[in-house]
């Protein structure tokens, strides 16, 4: 990871070599989104804590840092093990560059917060997938109490927090929202009285987010059900180890490359419930999955047999998770038929299409709604990963295509991916990192 990090802001292409069935076993990494939540929530800890299976992965990088930047004292036992000490801690101002970089630097807001009743936050950055308010967020915090959450107070693109003190609320979220949940959980644990949030979302990485903070000392209930409770605590003792979850949408990326190629792979270290709404589509489109007890073997059972097409919404947790979308189009792709994608989270997370389409997609868009045409043949191009998921869903489509595909931007895949050239390369892909062509040399966004 040392090298992709510090290569950060540098621009480089996957070459793909594609036409290969992927075989093999694969292991799943921690959950890119719960280990930026539960990075987040312990600076809020009053002793020190050990995280483990942290994924090596640019994101949580860059969160370590931006906890660093506020004094916290952070050190690498092993790749994926680190302990946090943020007794350290001495401001609550986080506004550089880095805060840009990752969308969930804005957990920042709720915990530093709770933690001492003061955060002042630079608005966050994020994939270009439709506007992405972060209303809900601030309306919890005004609830509990928090002074400068109103929109005409955000100062040059600065939201300044104060609560003296913070208190507990009834929060009801007008829309299901994952970051806000997390949030307003976070401020919650050490505000005085009992929060309430309605209309929670239920993301498996809310409920590890949780589970760490109940660990440190929370008092959180109802965490993965649409009604959290939460009793406020002075203190966070801390001094525990908790591991990270596996990453759902890392495993269901790995689940589609292994179907769109023809593959037979074991996909091992991940929840196969956190699964279910994949698992089931590629079932009904005539997919084999064979769940373990923390693995799913993905093949067919004669490549001959025909792939049927289907239709696919996706929604909060438990429904289908946006993040598979892009995937989940290239999938897809492979049917014999008309099947629809209908986004019901983004605004706008049909990006990635016309790149698809340089490699023999045949799929229309009207609004929130893509038909995809199959059975269609890839075949490489050179396309850009428009943002990370889109990122994921061409090294797929890549994967299956006859010859070779040039994925521009692919410091974007690496944000979520943890050393995703050597996992394809253990199961029989032919992917390497090369330079690219300087007119691809846009900054990096985040989802
Ligand atoms: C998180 C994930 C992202 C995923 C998304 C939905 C992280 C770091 N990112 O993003 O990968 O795609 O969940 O599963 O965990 N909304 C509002 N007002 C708000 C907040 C959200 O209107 O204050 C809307 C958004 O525009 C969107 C919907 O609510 O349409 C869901 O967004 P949300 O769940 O908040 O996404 P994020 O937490 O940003």
């Amino acid at each position: 990871m040392e090298d992709i990090f510090n290569g950060a802001g540098k621009n480089y292409a996957y070459e793909i070599k594609g036409g290969v069935s992927l075989k093999g076993d694969i292991d799943i990494s921690g959950s890119k989104n719960a280990a930026l939540g539960v990075i987040a929530a312990s600076i809020m800890v009053d002793g020190v804590c050990t995280l483990e299976n942290v994924p090596d992965i640019v994101d949580v990088h860059v969160m370590f840092d931006l906890c660093r930047s506020l004094g916290a004292t952070i050190d690498a036992i092993d790749e994926h093990t680190y302990r946090i000490d943020p007794t350290t801690i001495n401001t609550y101002k986080a506004s550089g560059p880095l805060v840009s970089r990752i969308r969930a630097s804005y957990y920042l807001m709720g915990a530093l917060l709770g933690r001492g009743g003061k955060a002042s936050i630079r608005l966050p950055g994020g994939c270009n997938f439709g506007t992405r308010p972060i209303d809900l967020h601030l309306k919890a915090f005004q609830l509990m109490g928090a002074k400068g959450a109103t929109p005409a107070e955000i100062n040059s693109g600065i939201v300044n927090l104060e609560a003296n003190p913070l208190h507990g609320a009834r929060i009801y979220l007008d829309i299901v929202s994952v970051g806000a949940t997390i949030n307003a959980m976070l401020a919650a644990c050490k505000a005085q009285g009992q929060t309430e949030i309605i209309n929670a979302a239920k993301e498996p990485h809310i409920v590890d987010v949780a589970n760490f903070l109940n660990s440190m000392g929370a008092r959180i209930k109802g965490a993965g059900t649409d009604t959290i409770k939460i009793t406020g605590v002075p203190v966070l003792p801390g001094n525990f180890t908790y591991s990270i979850i596996p990453d759902q949408i890392e495993a269901g990326t790995y689940m589609i490359a292994a179907a769109v190629t023809n593959g037979d792979v074991t996909i091992h270290n991940l929840i196969p419930t956190h699964m279910e709404p994949l698992s089931d589509k590629m079932r009904e489109m005539g997919y084999q999955i064979e769940e373990g007890d923390e693995s799913i073997r993905v093949y067919r059972a004669n490549c001959e047999d025909t792939i049927y097409p289907t239709s696919v919404k996706t929604s909060p947790y438990p429904g289908f998770p946006t993040d598979l979308q892009p995937q989940t189009v290239v999938l897809l792709c492979s049917a014999d038929g008309q099947s629809r994608m209908h986004e019901n989270v983004w605004q706008n997370r049909f990006q990635y299409v016309p790149e698809l389409a340089k490699m023999g997609a045949n799929i229309n868009v009207y609004e929130r709604i893509a038909w995809i045409n199959g059975k269609s043949s890839f075949r490489g191009a050179i396309v850009e990963a428009t943002d990370l998921r889109a990122g994921a869903a061409l090294v797929c489509a890549a994967l299956e295509a006859e010859g070779t595909t040039y994925i521009m931007n692919a410091q974007r895949i690496d944000r979520g991916y943890e050393h995703i050239v050597r996992k394809l390369t253990a199961l029989g892909a032919t992917i390497t990192r090369v330079n690219h062509a300087p007119e691809y040399n846009e900054e990096d966004t985040e989802a």
